[in-house]
């Protein structure tokens, strides 16, 4: 069986321009992207897809930011990739993330109200199922 995980490259990725080096990143670790899509989310797409994060002071800011552009979902695949992929991701805040990865080396605290760190990855097989059902209907997870 090999893994499938959904990456979300957030609204702060695009309007910066690091779709293309995010995407390359992947690809030059090994994982294999299977589906692509640039898309504006709609506010039920982020209310499932951060159903855990409700009631949370960030709760409304983060869906705020996160409909404020357009963002790129994508799922990749391989062994590995969805703890590979946060790996990759790095340290949710960005100031702590590590250099060499994507939040480490292109993400910054912009002192707003919610962490604007570029990219989204699945924590976990479940989420992964969930997350690919919300973004791709229709693609077997
Ligand atoms: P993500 O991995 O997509 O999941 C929830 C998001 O909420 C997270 O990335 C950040 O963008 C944001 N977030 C998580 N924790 C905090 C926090 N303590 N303060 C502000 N934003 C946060």
């Amino acid at each position: 069986e090999i893994d499938r995980s959904l990456v979300l490259i957030k609204p702060d990725g695009y309007r910066r321009g690091l779709t293309g080096e995010v995407l390359r990143r992947i690809e030059a670790k090994g994982y294999t992207l299977v589906a692509l899509q640039v898309t504006s989310a709609t506010r039920e797409q982020l209310a499932q897809h951060y159903a855990e994060h409700e009631g949370k002071p960030f709760y409304e800011p983060l869906l705020e930011f996160m409909s404020s552009g357009p963002l790129t979902a994508a799922v990749i695949e391989g062994h590995g990739c969805i703890p590979g992929f946060r790996s990759l991701a790095g340290a949710t805040n960005p100031t702590e993330a590590a250099p060499g990865s994507i939040r480490g080396d292109l993400g910054r605290d912009w002192g707003l109200a919610v962490q604007q760190n570029i990219v989204h990855g699945s924590d976990s097989p479940e989420s992964a199922a969930r997350e690919i059902t919300i973004w791709f209907p229709g693609i077997a997870s």
